[in-house]
């Protein structure tokens, strides 16, 4: 990874493969802690970032559990900006009742205590940074979770933290990566730091490498792209499958299967089924954490192609990468099986999405 010079410091937690990492260091972060427990996923993590953060891993500040009673939130270096993207839990219902935010128990508790535990610091020495900016991912229908409940509670807690918030739901498809994946974004910013009274998101890049700030213009307005700019050539992909001896052509009875569900299934007027993509297709549907079961989601159509069968394709990880915008062309590397790697880029953000926001964070709410 090419070095940045760095600007401000930021926190990973609940950090995978580091798409989060990426995107802050791109823009001129310096992450001071990390916090991932699966252990693949620290894995490819610690492979690709230890060159460009290697005090964080020699000073033991790559966590492995954010919830161990042993990890002391004080202990954790200052930083500016805080990312997470984190599980979807409900809260409990009880504590509401009773007028507690009560996020016990749940994992945004403890993101919700690191920053608790750098205002307290603050309070009994000013020298201390208090996070000014809090950027958190979550699935698009995490603000209806819980009958929006889930969403209300953050809000009022990170307010009664002393931020404002604003969340909006950003599509991948419209920041130059060809997959139609909607999350949405919570930026929350310390009002006594930071002067502002509202963040205006990115809703994509244009043709020409703009920002595009009005959200209606953004599907006439956004780069086109097509599935083809992230598939290997077919000669490259044949090249991969014979030097791992594997095809990624699926079985004939799980192509079978797909197709008898998907009768199925339009046979009961409902639409689920297997989605097949081609390489004028305009997107794929969202790449999810269990892609590497059956394929369904995303598959390669592979008809008439000389030397290949004309079932189709699941993506290779490679492709897997790209569909995320990590730069696995450049420096990127993916040291795990294939049904790891599916997992971590289907769990993953789409890097360009969090690199855009990023770049406006800095520019709206940082300087
Ligand atoms: C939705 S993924 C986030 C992926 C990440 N944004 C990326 O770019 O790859 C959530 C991650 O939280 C991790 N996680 C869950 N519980 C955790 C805990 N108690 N401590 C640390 N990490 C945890 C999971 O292993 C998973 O990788």
């Amino acid at each position: 990874m090419p070095k940045r010079k760095k600007s401000f410091r930021f926190i990973d937690l609940f950090a995978g493969i580091g798409g989060f990492h990426i995107a802050m260091h791109e823009n001129g972060g310096d992450c001071v802690f990390a916090s991932e427990i699966d252990k693949f996923a620290r894995q490819t993590y610690e492979h690709n970032f230890k060159s460009i953060s290697p005090q964080m891993f020699e000073n033991g500040n790559f966590n492995k559990d954010i919830t161990d009673e042993e990890l002391n939130y004080s202990k954790i270096p200052e930083f500016d900006i805080l990312c997470a993207g984190f599980p979807c839990q409900p809260f409990s219902h009880a504590g509401l009742k009773k007028g507690f935010d009560d996020t016990r128990g749940t994992l945004f508790f403890n993101i919700k205590e690191i920053v608790k535990a750098k205002i307290e610091a603050h309070k009994k020495n000013s020298k201390v940074t208090i996070p000014k900016v809090l950027l958190l991912e979550n699935v698009k229908g995490f603000k209806n979770h819980d009958k929006g409940n889930t969403f209300r509670v953050i809000k009022k807690t990170l307010n009664d933290l002393g931020y404002e918030v604003a969340a909006e739901v950003l599509n991948s498809k419209h920041f130059g990566v060809p997959q139609n994946r909607e999350r949405i974004f919570i930026v929350a910013w310390y009002r006594d730091s930071v002067k502002k009274s509202e963040f205006k998101f990115p809703y994509g890049i244009d043709k020409d490498g703009m920002v595009i700030y009005d959200k209606s213009k953004r599907d006439d307005d956004a780069k086109p792209i097509s599935v083809g700019d992230i598939l290997l050539k077919n000669s490259e992909l044949e090249k991969l499958e014979k030097k791992s001896n594997k095809t990624y052509t699926i079985s004939e009875k799980l192509w079978d299967g797909h197709q008898r569900r998907r009768t199925e299934h339009a046979e009961k007027g409902n639409g689920f089924g297997y989605s097949s993509f081609n390489s004028k297709s305009a997107y794929t549907s969202t790449i999810s954490a269990r892609y590497y079961k059956d394929g369904s989601e995303i598959l390669i159509e592979q008809n008439n192609i000389p030397g290949r069968p004309d079932r189709p394709r699941k993506l290779h990880p490679t492709e897997a990468a790209r569909l995320q915008g990590f730069p696995i062309d450049n420096w990127y590397e993916i040291p795990v099986s294939d049904n790891q790697a599916y997992k971590q880029f289907g769990n993953s953000v789409s890097v360009p999405v969090v690199k855009t926001v990023a770049s406006e964070i800095i520019k709206q709410l940082l300087n």
